[in-house]
């Protein structure tokens, strides 16, 4: 079965409530029954916590999903600021972006930490998006592979057997290519998306890496969609700028729809 693909807003640190009930208002009008558009693509948001109950509403029974872009891996405690687990299931959330670039570069995470958010979410049965992706100057210096390999291995030593056997997607976003307007051209891309699905067959086996929904990050948008969804290892992306308007991203979701 061809794998499935992921068109999913990361929002960052932006909108407010009604600006997200008018995205939805707006993307709904220019995409028609969402429900329908979710029979063949899958369609993600990844939204700061003040707006889980107003996106919900937005996209209520349709299947698009809503996303925190955190969490932590313990279940409640003294941990200001921060959302647990059990705190994204009670909201009725699909699960969480992990390991953003910025949650790494700004708040000093590491793989063993976004490793141990991955398990906690795994065994609550809701979706981890993993990102990974490596910094211009490793990428110059010859080190991408080396990078994302190590992010994926350290990650995946602390996930426990069961939650191995659940849902997972892992978010390619090259640190240069975020938010800069430089996007990683196709080939480029696929290449890196081939290197972690090989990555991924040794860890899973062959069957299941087939399975698993690689996305792509880093100034993706409707102008250079088409190109980098139709790469072979290429299935979806993670959007920032480019989800933060309804036209851009109902186009980019239309497109995906398309290649489906
Ligand atoms: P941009 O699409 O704004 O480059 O951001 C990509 C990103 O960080 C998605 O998580």
């Amino acid at each position: 079965m061809p794998r499935r693909k992921l068109l999913c807003g990361n929002w960052k640190m932006h909108k407010t409530r009604s600006e997200a009930s008018e995205f939805f208002h707006s993307f709904t009008k220019r995409l028609g029954n969402l429900s329908d558009v979710t029979r063949t693509v899958d369609v993600g948001f990844g939204v700061s916590a003040t707006l889980f109950d107003t996106c919900l509403t937005g996209v209520h029974g349709s299947g698009v999903k809503i996303l925190a872009q955190n969490c932590h891996f313990e279940a409640q405690g003294a941990f200001t600021g921060e959302i647990s687990v059990p705190q994204v299931l009670d909201a009725k959330l699909s699960g969480s972006i992990i390991g953003h670039s910025e949650r790494r570069q700004y708040y000093n995470e590491t793989d063993e930490f976004v490793g141990k958010k991955w398990n906690a979410l795994a065994k609550a049965s809701l979706l981890p998006i993993v990102c990974v992706g490596e910094t211009r100057q490793e990428r110059e210096s010859g080190k991408t592979f080396d990078v994302v390999k190590t992010q994926i291995e350290q990650s995946l030593k602390q996930v426990s057997a069961d939650a191995r056997d659940k849902d997972f997607v892992i978010a390619y976003e090259p640190v240069w290519a975020i938010g800069t307007g430089l996007t990683a051209t196709p080939d480029q891309a696929e290449e890196v998306h081939k290197f972690i699905r090989d990555l991924l067959s040794g860890a899973f086996g062959p069957e299941r890496a087939q399975a698993i929904q690689i996305l792509y990050g880093g100034s993706m948008n409707a102008a250079n969609c088409k190109e980098l969804l139709s790469k072979p290892n290429i299935d979806g992306g993670l959007v920032g700028g480019a989800s933060l308007k309804a036209e851009d991203f109902a186009l980019m979701v239309q497109t995906a729809k398309d290649l489906s």
